[in-house]
């Protein structure tokens, strides 16, 4: 197989500018900076353990394997293979009418990081050559293409998650919508910008659009219900409500509907409020670079991620404390509220290296109430049989550089502020009956579990 070249950028308040150059061979991704961006001042490079700082002039070399064969972060700017995923089906369509056609395996997923692989959540941006990068910063948004029910954007969105989407001008579709803005993708998404206002009509407009008609435009991540996961938007927005409400730090959102499917509006906070990138990172993406163990979430456990957090610390500009403090947090939210789906990809880092947090919170869905979501935990958590369940969680908090006084206080104050969680739930009529109690029984049980260990 021939090597593949490609090239990556980023833009910051002084706009675009190259990285360095990418290049994909049997075994390996490798990726080197140039010497004008090493130059740069306050630059914010591939990854967390692939900075400007790590390496200088040397590259950084990922060893490919089937289920990675990219550097971790660039995995994250390839569309997921789940079925729904809308933008697979898209850039496939676009790429099956190439002649010839990429083939499968690889070669599809390399065109895929090319065609989809820019302007998706972070500030990596992926091209074939400088050349496609330059065109691509320079493109006009789309200014006067406000989408809304009767758009045909709208209509092959709809049909295509209805599975009825007949043949259409995908290549058209593609400049309009953003790229994917995940790796699994059961809901499916869109990157989009709304108007910057409380009430919502359910129209959106292509990501990165900041004004129309005067009006101030914010970008966000628009989830459409599907069918099978009916309800899921409204016990997602509920938990939003209620992580705001214990303390966390979450991002604005909108409801409405279109042609009576739900739809969830998120906003980005990838981007600041100039819509300049703001580096983002999932805690699979930096587990994975630093580790070819990690491919996925249940490759490592909870006390695997808290010692993460500590070793991260001592290259880049964490406060480790406190972002094992935070986890634990979200960790404990998640249980009262059947979250279950807390894994490594919904777990993220914001910011380069010289100054990186824990992203606020994003996709606090309570999957638990789907039977077939209905984990304790998406990250394994090395149980000791002796010992009770809630004793062991208690342990977690030690892990996580809790002191036991303030990781049972931290019981305490979160069952406290969940307590009309279940009622909550069952107020939701969105939601199908049996699913609703499905979750509560759970919350019930996972409540009387942390209750035991405060005596
Ligand atoms: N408010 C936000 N700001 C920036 N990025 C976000 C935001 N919300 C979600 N994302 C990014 O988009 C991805 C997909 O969103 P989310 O996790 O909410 O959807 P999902 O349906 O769970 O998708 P998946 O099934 O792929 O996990 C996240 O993994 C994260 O990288
Ligand atoms: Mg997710």
């Amino acid at each position: 197989m021939p090597d593949r070249h490609a090239v990556i950028w980023s833009r910051d308040a002084q706009g675009p500018h190259k990285m360095g150059d990418l290049v994909l061979t049997d075994q390996e991704c490798r990726f080197s900076y140039t010497a004008e961006f090493l130059a740069r001042d306050n630059k914010n490079g591939l990854a967390l353990l692939a900075s400007p700082e790590l390496f200088g002039t040397n590259p950084v070399v990922y060893r490919s394997s089937a289920r990675m064969p990219f550097h971790p972060r660039l995995m994250a700017l390839t569309p997921g293979e789940a079925p729904g995923n809308i933008q697979r089906r898209i850039y496939n369509d676009i790429l099956a009418k190439r002649n010839p056609p990429p083939a499968p395996g690889l070669d599809t997923e390399w065109e895929l990081l090319l065609l989809a692989g820019h302007g998706g959540i972070g500030h990596i941006d992926v091209f074939r050559d400088d050349r496609a990068a330059e065109q691509w910063y320079a493109r006009d948004i789309h200014r006067d293409s406000l989408i809304g029910q009767r758009s045909s954007v709208w209509r092959f969105i709809r049909e295509d998650i209805e599975q009825t989407a007949p043949e259409t001008d995908t290549a058209s579709i593609a400049r309009l919508l953003g790229p994917t803005p995940s790796v699994g993708g059961m809901i499916p998404k869109l990157l989009v910008a709304i108007p910057d206002r409380p009430d919502w009509s359910g129209r959106f407009a292509p990501p990165g659009t900041q004004e129309h008609k005067g009006e101030p435009f914010t970008d966000v991540v628009l989830k459409i219900e599907p069918a099978i996961y009916s309800g899921v938007l409204a016990l997602e927005a509920l938990c939003y409500e209620v992580h705001r409400e214990l303390g966390f730090d979450v991002p604005r959102i909108w409801r409405n509907e279109l042609d009576g499917m739900p739809l969830l509006a998120v906003e980005r906070f990838d981007r600041d409020s100039d819509a300049v990138p703001v580096p983002m990172e999932s805690f699979l993406s930096v587990l994975a670079s630093g580790s070819r163990e990690v491919m996925g979430s249940t490759d490592i456990d909870m006390v695997g991620v808290a010692a993460m957090l500590t070793k991260l610390a001592t290259v880049v500009n964490l406060d480790p404390r406190r972002a094992q403090e935070q986890v634990f947090r979200r960790f404990c939210a998640a249980l009262l509220t059947g979250n279950g789906d807390m894994h490594l990809e919904n777990l993220a880092f914001l910011g380069g290296p010289r100054q990186v947090r824990i992203a606020p919170v994003y996709d606090p869905a309570p999957m638990r109430a789907w039977p077939r979501h209905n984990l304790r935990s998406a990250i394994p958590i090395d149980f000791d049989a002796a010992k009770s369940v809630g004793e062991n969680l208690l342990e977690l908090g030690i892990s996580f550089g809790l002191r036991r006084a303030e990781v049972l206080e931290l019981f305490a104050q979160f069952l406290e502020g969940t307590q009309q969680y279940p009622e909550r739930v069952m107020a939701l009529d969105e939601v199908p009956l049996e699913r609703r109690q499905q979750l509560v029984d759970i919350v019930r049980t996972e409540r009387a579990t942390l209750a035991s260990v405060l005596g």
